[in-house]
C-alpha cells in the first residue's frame, strides 16, 4: 500500500517562527503484544513535560494490557486521550466482559488511570477542542448493489475477512452498536463551539480505504455517515489509525491524518522515510 505525502497545511506547520513550547501528539495501533512493537511504544517519548498525547486505538486486545501500556504513556505525557479500535474490543466467549460490557470496562480504567475517553469532556488544547470519537464500522463501505449479507458472504467465498468477525460481530450487533455511536457522537458535537481535532480509530472517510489492496477488507474500515464531519463540526485536522498506511489525505482543504505504527514488517519499512511517531498534530510556540 502506497503511502500518502505529507502536506504543510496540516496544524502545527513546521516552519513558523519561535519555538515550540507544546505539542499535541498523536499516534494509533500500537500492537503491544506483538513482542517487537514494546521497544517503539518506550520510544514514544514527550518533547516537552507539558506536552499531550493521542492514542487512536488498537492499543491491544486485553484489557489489562491496554490499560498497562496508558499507564505507562500517561506517566510520560500531561494528558492522554484515547479512542477504542477494533483490537481492545476483541473477546473470546470464555471472557467476563463482551460487546459493549468491554467497552464500559475499559472506560472505566481508563478513568482511574486519568486518561480521557469518548465518555469525558472534550479537553481543549490551545484553543482547539479535541473530540475523541468511538463511531466504529457498519459494512457501508460495500460494493454498491450488495446487501451486507452478500458482502460478508463474498469476503468469506475470498477468505479475506477481519478477525472482527469472529472477535467482535458474535458478542454485538455491531451495526445497531454504530449507529448508537453515531447518534451520540452527533448530539455532543453539534454542541462544540470553534475549531476541532477529530481523533478517531476508524478513518471518517472512504479515500483511504479504497488504497487498501484487498477492497473485500473495507467492510471493516469505518461508516459513510462521518463522511462530511470534519467539514460540519470545524475540524483543523482528523487523525485516525487502523489502516496501517500513516500519511495524509487531505479532503476539502483539511487534513484527515493516519498515524498508526502496525506491525513490525510495516513500521520497519518506514524506519529510514520521513514518517516518524507520535506525529505532531499541533504545536504551540512562543512567539
Ligand atoms: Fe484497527
Amino acid at each position: 500500500m502506497n503511502r500518502m505525502s505529507q502536506t504543510p497545511s496540516a496544524p502545527g506547520v513546521p516552519d513558523a517562527p519561535g519555538r515550540v513550547t507544546q505539542t499535541l501528539w498523536a499516534v494509533a495501533d500500537l500492537h503491544g503484544a506483538v513482542k517487537d512493537n514494546g521497544e517503539m511504544i518506550d520510544s514514544i517519548q514527550p518533547r516537552d513535560s507539558s506536552d499531550w498525547l493521542i492514542v487512536a486505538g488498537d492499543v491491544a486486545e486485553r484489557t489489562e494490557l491496554v490499560l498497562q501500556i496508558l499507564n505507562r504513556l500517561r506517566k510520560r505525557f500531561a494528558c492522554v486521550i484515547w479512542v477504542p479500535g477494533n483490537h481492545e474490543l476483541f473477546s473470546r466467549s470464555t471472557d467476563r466482559h463482551q460487546g459493549r460490557a468491554k467497552y464500559e470496562e475499559l472506560v472505566a480504567g481508563c478513568r482511574r488511570i486519568d486518561v480521557l475517553t469518548p465518555e469525558d469532556p472534550y479537553p481543549v488544547f490551545d484553543g482547539v477542542t479535541v473530540v475523541p470519537l468511538f463511531t466504529l464500522y457498519d459494512y457501508s463501505f460495500r460494493k454498491t448493489g450488495y446487501t451486507v449479507e452478500q458482502a460478508v458472504q463474498a469476503a468469506h467465498d475470498r477468505q479475506v475477512v477481519m478477525t472482527d468477525q469472529f472477535a467482535i460481530a458474535p458478542f454485538v450487533d455491531i451495526r445497531a452498536w454504530c449507529w448508537d455511536r453515531l447518534a451520540y457522537s452527533i448530539k455532543r458535537l453539534s454542541k462544540v463551539d470553534g475549531p476541532t481535532v477529530l481523533v478517531n480509530h476508524w478513518p471518517l472517510i472512504i479515500e483511504p480505504v479504497k488504497k487498501m489492496a484487498f477492497p473485500e477488507l473495507s467492510l471493516w474500515c469505518g461508516t459513510r455517515h462521518t463522511r462530511t464531519w470534519a467539514q460540519r463540526y470545524g475540524a483543523r485536522a482528523v487523525v485516525y489509525g487502523h489502516l496501517h498506511t500513516p500519511g495524509i489525505t487531505v479532503i476539502d482543504g483539511i487534513p484527515h491524518i493516519e498515524v498508526s505504527l502496525g506491525y513490525p514488517r510495516e513500521w520497519n519499512r518506514h524506519l529510514s522515510g520521513e514518517w516518524t511517531w507520535p506525529y505532531p498534530v499541533m504545536e504551540v510556540r512562543d512567539a
